[in-house]
């Protein structure tokens, strides 16, 4: 792999280009891959796919994805390769890139994918970290622009945790012009650096505790989990905390009426959404899930070139 490889570690790395030509491509693509239509372009690629935490949907649309396009893909866990505690992170960079076409990494410590990269001589994408999930917010732009035309001048409110999600939202905010609110409860706010960044980068977007005044024409109403992966041991105090930060029908009943509600999964159904709003008319949710397969395979194809 050349030096110049590219990697896929937070949305804000890339230029508006660069994420358009992911959009762009995952939406021609689509109908392609359901009709098992899709040219195998990357014959021979292996992607390894490394995982500190548990997934669903993250798993099984890389591994999905890369054989769509011809390629090949391993699972491996962090109990196998004990990166940064059996081997330094730079050496699996080195021994991985001598061996595989692309890694994608599920981690805690966004810092050390960082490290990886840095190290690896073949692309690097990040399937979520505690810091952000970038890939999970291609999705749901693609999510939105399907069903509302463009993201452009559209209102995102995310109501709940100021976690990984609402960190790559605030990324995503500097790259496209769309209005992002945040509603979480006092104390849960995103991570400070990353709304320092917003700001410098002329994202338009607001942090609010107030859910209510927060969903007041919002084209789009996001939620996650209350808790995240490695977070066991708040759920009690969480759940305490986010009371008053649930979707639900009545708290949706001031957005637009032509509104979408997302989800990045896996739900807690009855906590931080209601099983009212995550099967009625204005989900978008499954969707969403399906489009990991398609964002993911676009930067697949366009990273392992
Ligand atoms: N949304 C998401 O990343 O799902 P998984 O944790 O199942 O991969
Ligand atoms: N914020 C959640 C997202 C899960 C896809 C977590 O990090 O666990």
């Amino acid at each position: 792999m050349a030096a110049d490889k590219k990697d896929f570690l937070a949305i804000d790395q890339h230029d508006t280009e660069f994420l358009r030509s992911v959009l762009d491509l995952a939406r021609e693509q689509k109908p392609l891959a359901r009709r098992h239509r899709l040219e195998a372009t990357h014959p021979g690629r292996v992607l390894a796919c490394v995982f500190a935490k548990p997934s669903l949907r993250t798993r099984v649309s890389f591994e999905v994805a890369i054989r769509q396009l011809g390629g090949s893909s391993l699972f491996i866990t962090d109990q196998e390769i004990g990166m940064g505690t059996r081997e330094a992170v730079a050496d699996v960079a080195r021994v991985m890139s001598r061996f595989v076409d692309g890694i994608m990494i599920r981690w805690f410590d966004q810092g050390e994918v960082d490290e990886l990269a840095a190290a690896a001589t073949v692309p690097v994408i990040n399937g979520l970290t505690d810091l952000v999930h970038p890939c999970q917010v291609m999705a749901d732009i693609m999510t939105i622009e399907e069903h509302l035309g463009t993201i452009e001048g559209k209102t995102v409110v995310m109501i709940g945790d100021g976690n990984n999600l609402a960190n790559s939202w605030l990324n995503a905010a500097i790259r496209f012009p769309f209005n992002f609110i945040l509603a979480c409860p006092a104390g849960y706010d995103p991570a400070e650096q990353i709304v320092r960044k917003a700001e410098a980068g002329g994202a338009s977007f607001m942090i609010t505790h107030d859910p209510r005044e927060a969903v007041t024409e919002a084209h789009v109403i996001y939620t996650d989990a209350f808790y995240s992966m490695g977070q066991e041991a708040e759920v009690e105090q969480r759940r305490r905390d986010f009371v008053g930060f649930q979707v639900n029908e009545e708290l949706l009943a001031a957005a637009d009426p032509e509104h979408i509600v997302l989800h990045c999964l896996p739900a807690h159904r009855g906590e931080e959404i209601t099983d009212a709003v995550m099967d009625g008319p204005h989900s978008a949710i499954l969707d969403e899930a399906e489009n990991r397969l398609h964002a993911q395979r676009a930067i697949l194809a366009i990273l392992l070139k």
